[in-house]
């Protein structure tokens, strides 16, 4: 496999065929191999920086039913919460003076935050923090909702296309949800001008290789600044809960692949990553990625945003996860940069 995996890393992309034979028949030499190139690459571009997050999750309403997410509207077993302004804003502050630069909005898809109540909240951060970066989490939108809440004041957008094969997605998804409209998202957040990020769970139920390779392909060609990834983890509370978590392997050699193709790609070793290994985390970063997202949420509601069981995190402060990263990511000798991290392009 060494060949693809050079041939990868020359072109940056390879065919459907190409990639299938590589995802189905990986050796532990071959992803050793795959994760030195990915690394070198890294190191090359970033140095032995690895950029900050801090996620605020600000709400685990939702009104949509997506088949493996814990805070579903159909999940009755979960106390809601929703944070004020004034709350998310001293999370920021807690955020700043622990050298965040970048605050991730990220809630469930809740109506009770109108778009004049998101652009309020939006537009007092960006007043407030004005050399910070505001990305949002929260889901589809029209076109005319996005451009008004970077206008005031946002910057990216995370937005898991979370499967590129549409009778895939109709398997982990209710009927009113489609790809087709989560993709007309994604093209619509980057002509508007975000940094966008789309990404997939790895091993989620029936998931192919194959759809894995229509995931890569989606990818590149919608050459995005940010590529979120991690393993499928079951949650007891919905329809997808015998499903078996998806292979902590499988997305190191995901996250390698990942760089290959998007060298410039701002790449996070996830929460899943580090909740279905206790070293997960690092490994992404030795695989590839460059960013880490920890949580900036109040302990109060950690436990409540529950996309998944056994989530890492859930009772320690935002300064432990910070100083704990810190020398996690020391451990392995790279380190926490204070910044905002924008996607460059350093090379062509
Ligand atoms: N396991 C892993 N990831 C999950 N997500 C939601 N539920 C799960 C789960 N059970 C991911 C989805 C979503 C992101 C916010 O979290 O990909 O886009
Ligand atoms: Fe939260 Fe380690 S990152 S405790």
């Amino acid at each position: 496999m060494k060949e693809l995996i050079d041939k990868l890393q020359a072109e940056r992309i390879l065919t459907k065929d190409e990639f299938v034979t590589l995802l189905t028949s990986f050796t532990d030499e071959d992803s050793r191999y795959l994760f030195s190139k990915a690394r070198a690459l890294t190191d090359e571009l970033f140095g032995k920086k690895i950029y900050l997050r801090g996620v605020i999750e600000f709400t685990n309403y939702c009104r949509n039913d997506c088949f493996y997410c814990g805070i579903r509207k159909s999940n009755r077993n979960l106390e809601r919460y929703r944070l004020k302004k004034e709350e998310i804003l001293a999370c920021c502050e807690n955020g700043y003076k622990l050298g965040f630069r970048t605050f991730v909005l990220q809630g469930g898809e809740d109506p009770w935050y109108s778009l004049d109540k998101m652009i309020d909240i939006v537009s007092s951060i960006r007043k407030a923090y004005p050399d910070c970066a505001i990305t949002l989490s929260i889901g589809e939108k029209k076109f005319e909702e996005y451009e008004q809440l970077f206008q005031a004041g946002a910057n990216r957008y995370l937005l898991r296309h979370e499967t590129a094969d549409f009778n895939h997605y109709q398997k982990l998804h209710p009927p009113n949800l489609k790809a087709e409209n989560r993709q007309r998202c994604l093209r619509d957040l980057k002509k508007i001008g975000y940094q966008v990020g789309p990404g997939f769970m790895v091993g989620s139920p029936y998931q192919t290789p194959e759809n894995i390779v229509e995931d890569l392909l989606f990818i590149k060609e919608l050459d995005p600044h940010m590529v979120g990834i991690g393993p499928f983890i079951p949650h007891k509370d919905t329809p997808l809960a015998p499903f078996p978590q998806g292979s902590l392997e499988l997305t190191l050699i995901l996250l390698g692949i990942l760089r290959l193709m998007l060298p410039n790609a701002m790449i996070p070793a996830t929460t899943a990553l580090g909740t279905v290994h206790s070293k997960g985390r690092e490994l992404g970063i030795l695989a590839g990625a460059n960013v880490v997202m920890p949580n900036l949420s109040p302990v109060e509601v950690r436990d409540k945003y529950s996309l998944y069981d056994n989530k890492i995190c859930t009772g320690e402060e935002a300064a432990e996860c910070r100083f704990c990263l810190e020398n996690r990511i020391k451990g392995i000798g790279y380190e926490i940069v204070v910044d905002r991290g924008d996607y460059r392009r350093i090379v062509q």
